[in-house]
């Protein structure tokens, strides 16, 4: 118990995302109950923070400085929880954080309320707003989660399991671990409930202007808080473009109800983050020249690797690696494209003026290659975003923005318009390129 508090110290939470890594669980539940496929929509976060006076630069602005953060805060749970993050990661946080990921609905408790929580691969649990969401005492279903878990803020008859987060800046939640029946809605399916799900109740929050409703963590951490484990270790997401918010088949699948298919790659999981075996990248017909040594993991030193994470909307690669993506993708602009470079805020951008969607709808495709042939496929909407009106940048950056440089991470832009799927038994990962509306046919 020592060692755990000690931990607890040092737990941090980076841009809105739950740590609960060194909690160990020692309960055993049968997980393995059979339930009807889950398929729920998943909502734009222009429709669930609906900003009216919102500009593209408010929201390029917003979405660098999420994905800096983001970048700290795995590179910092892949390393197992280091105390000088918290300094270094206070310095970017900002209150919009959280705010540019992609939204589940559900409904908890008897009678049902309804809820919003953030989806989220860097998180391990569900957790909810107890404190102006939900409120238990009026819910017939609500049950406490026996103390046999290490909670680290304790654990009493009267109030269960507690658990507590950090967040970085100082910012922190908390309250109790308990079991409610969740209720998912789908137009087709219609309603599927699913009892005895395991998430956080928090009431605490240690600054008013608290950033989230929830989140919808689908980590893996072998503990008996996780959602997917209860729906048999596999999930699927697809994202359209994910700056349209007029997209409707945005979706996530749980359990049986997985789309697998596609190319599959090894997958794997350190320390509760995600990884993918990175062989390389290509530009048009090009593959660029890359040591492929630089996306290995290495045996010794955590912080290494590829991670693949929805809470990073850009993508961020070791630094050896991104000056050759960053002057390849310059030299052809320069060659094939007439649109003229712009002064970065940041040193390491690349930024255009232009109008994405005019003016380079014809550039070439980018390929993030995987292990097993398998690969992701980024037309120009996915490799580069609007920053402001007139500016466009590329959403690559490198990954010594943080000191440990050996780690790079693949965002959400890159896997728009594929369907990525886990397999947490198999360790296997499924990418398909697709319109997400062909899988509401199935
Ligand atoms: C949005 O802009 C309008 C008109 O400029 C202004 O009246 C309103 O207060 C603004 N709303 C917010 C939330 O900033
Ligand atoms: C990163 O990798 C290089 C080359 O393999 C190695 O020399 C260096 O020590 C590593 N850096 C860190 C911080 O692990
Ligand atoms: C995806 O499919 C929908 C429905 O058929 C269609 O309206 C939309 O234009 C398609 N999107 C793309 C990018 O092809």
């Amino acid at each position: 118990m020592a060692t755990l508090l000690a931990f607890v110290n040092v737990f941090m939470l980076f841009s809105s995302t739950l740590l609960i890594f060194h909690v160990h669980f020692t309960l055993s539940v049968n997980t393995t109950m059979k339930v009807k496929p889950l398929k729920f929509k998943l909502h734009h976060p222009e429709t669930v923070f609906y900003t009216p006076n919102a500009t593209i630069e408010d929201r390029g602005d917003r979405l660098l400085k999420a994905s800096i953060n983001r970048l700290y805060y795995l590179s910092a749970r892949a390393g197992g929880g280091d105390p000088e993050y918290d300094a270094l990661a206070g310095l970017v946080t900002s209150r919009e954080l959280g705010r540019d990921g992609f939204f589940v609905d559900f409904s908890i408790g008897d009678p049902p309320v309804s809820q919003f929580a953030l989806m989220d691969t860097g998180s391990d649990l569900v957790w909810v707003d107890c404190l102006t969401g939900f409120d238990p005492s009026e819910s017939r279903t609500f049950a406490q989660y026996p103390c046999l878990a290490d909670c680290n803020n304790g654990c009493s008859s009267t109030n269960g399991c507690m658990l507590q987060i950090g967040y970085v800046g100082g910012f922190s939640a908390g309250g109790v671990i308990a079991r409610e029946k969740f209720t998912f809605q789908s137009s087709r399916e219609g309603d599927t409930i699913v009892n005895d799900v395991v998430f956080g109740c928090f009431r605490k929050f240690s600054k008013t202007n608290k950033i989230l409703p929830g989140i919808f963590g689908l980590g893996d951490l072998r503990t008996e808080f996780s959602i997917v484990k209860k729906m048999g270790s596999k999930f699927s997401y697809c994202l359209g473009n994910i700056y349209d918010e007029s997209y409707i088949y945005n979706q996530l699948r749980l359990g049986e109800g997985t789309f697998l298919e596609g190319m599959e790659t090894p997958l794997s999981n350190y320390v509760g983050v995600y990884h993918v075996d990175f062989e390389g990248i290509s530009l048009g017909e090009t593959r660029l020249d890359i040591d492929p040594n630089l996306f290995k993991r290495g045996t010794s030193s955590l912080r290494t690797g590829v991670a693949i994470d929805t809470g990073s909307h850009l993508s961020w690669f070791v630094p050896m690696a991104f000056k050759t993506i960053r002057s390849e993708v310059a030299k052809l602009i320069d060659q094939e494209f007439k649109v003229r470079r712009r002064y970065e805020e940041e040193l390491w951008e690349l930024c255009y003026f232009g109008d994405l969607a005019l003016d380079f709808q014809s550039f070439p495709h980018m390929k993030f290659h995987l292990a097993n042939g398998a690969y992701l496929d980024l037309d120009s909407s996915s490799l580069f975003y609007q920053k402001q009106t007139r500016v466009f940048c590329l959403g690559i950056g490198p990954s010594n923005e943080i000191r440990y440089h050996n780690f790079s991470l693949i965002g959400l832009m890159a896997q728009q318009k594929h369907n990525i799927a886990y397999d947490l038994t198999g360790k296997k990962l499924y990418i398909q390129k697709i319109n997400c509306s062909l899988l509401d046919e199935d």
